[in-house]
């Protein structure tokens, strides 16, 4: 039997722009996914699923999830001709969109499976097997998913080329957030092609918002690191912004963005995909996450309260 976890994460700063080779921030967050693989007689693997969700993602995500376990297998070069495995999925993580819900599970999926046939796979190979689970769910993914899943902390992600560079950052201590889920399932692979074609075809507008992205993360990564949090609140709202002018955020979401920032959040965005999900807010003190998340449950959201940093 193997067993093995992936983190949760929220994007801070530059989701979608990150795609096209600008720089990121992730963290990980408390809830993770874990996976355990066992053997059973015959051929072939079975899943099972047995994370809380929600509602509708499963579903939607079972084809997705059927390719990404597919290429994994086929990565780490197991052979499920003549053996036959039982993966069972559960945990604290919410199967939702926005809180790295496929790149958690690829990554506990990779690690479970070396634990049992021995492979004794890095942290590297890890994500490397989890970024080819992740392309099932996503295409193109710029790899910042399975990377926080894998290694968890803050993290500066860019990718050059075919290359990733991940820088690890320190917050002087850990910060609580709340991440308020939409309950809408969103396709990353429909909204990041969206992306793809807005600018193609509307190249001055998202040149310009693509330049205020790049210099957005680097002003933000280093209020992070000096613990400036107003600051890097005002910046949130602002990637905010720059995110419903590329048009990958919606009505829910920016009804929740609003709704943190009126019940004193420092600064609130949408996180991850968009167009549904995850937004994140940024509550630091127990009090103000607690006042933060009951606005959103008061209104009939789920809210999860968690930290980034540690
Ligand atoms: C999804 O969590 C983040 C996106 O930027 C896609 C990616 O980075 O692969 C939308």
């Amino acid at each position: 039997m193997g067993m093995g976890i992936g983190f949760g994460k929220v994007i801070l700063f530059n989701e979608h722009f990150v795609v096209y080779g600008l720089p990121a921030i992730a963290s990980a967050i408390g809830a993770k996914t874990t996976a355990l693989v066992e053997r059973r007689p015959g051929s072939g693997v079975e899943l099972k699923d047995e994370r809380p969700q929600t509602e509708g993602y499963k579903v939607e995500k079972l084809a997705q999830q059927k390719e990404s376990l597919d290429r994994m297998l086929k990565f780490m070069n197991i052979d499920t001709g003549n053996n036959a495995f039982t993966v069972t999925l559960a945990g604290d993580l919410i199967a939702a969109s926005g809180v790295g819900a496929s790149a958690a599970s690829c990554t506990a999926i990779a690690r479970a499976f070396s634990q049992e046939l021995g492979l004794n796979y890095s942290d590297e190979i890890i994500n490397e097997a989890a970024y080819e689970g992740e392309k099932g769910y996503h295409g193109t993914p710029s790899g910042i998913d399975n990377t926080a899943a894998t290694f968890g902390g803050l993290i500066w992600y860019k990718r050059e080329g075919a290359s990733q560079v991940m820088e690890r950052m320190k917050l002087k201590k850990p910060v609580e957030i709340v991440m308020g889920n939409t309950g809408l399932v969103a396709d990353t692979k429909v909204v990041v092609g969206g992306v793809r074609e807005r600018k193609e075809t509307q190249p001055e507008k998202y040149t310009r918002i693509f330049r205020a992205a790049e210099r957005l993360v680097q002003d933000a990564r280093k209020q992070l690191e000096a613990f400036n949090l107003e600051k890097v609140g005002d910046y949130m709202d602002e990637n905010h912004t720059l995110l419903q002018e590329i048009e990958v955020s919606c009505t829910e979401l920016d009804l929740l963005v609003d709704l943190a920032r009126n019940n004193g959040a420092l600064g609130a965005k949408m996180t991850g995909t968009g167009r549904g999900g995850y937004m994140v807010a940024l509550t630091p003190g127990k009090d103000l996450q607690e006042r933060v998340a009951r606005a959103i449950e008061n209104k009939g959201f789920q809210a999860l309260r968690t930290t980034i940093g540690v």
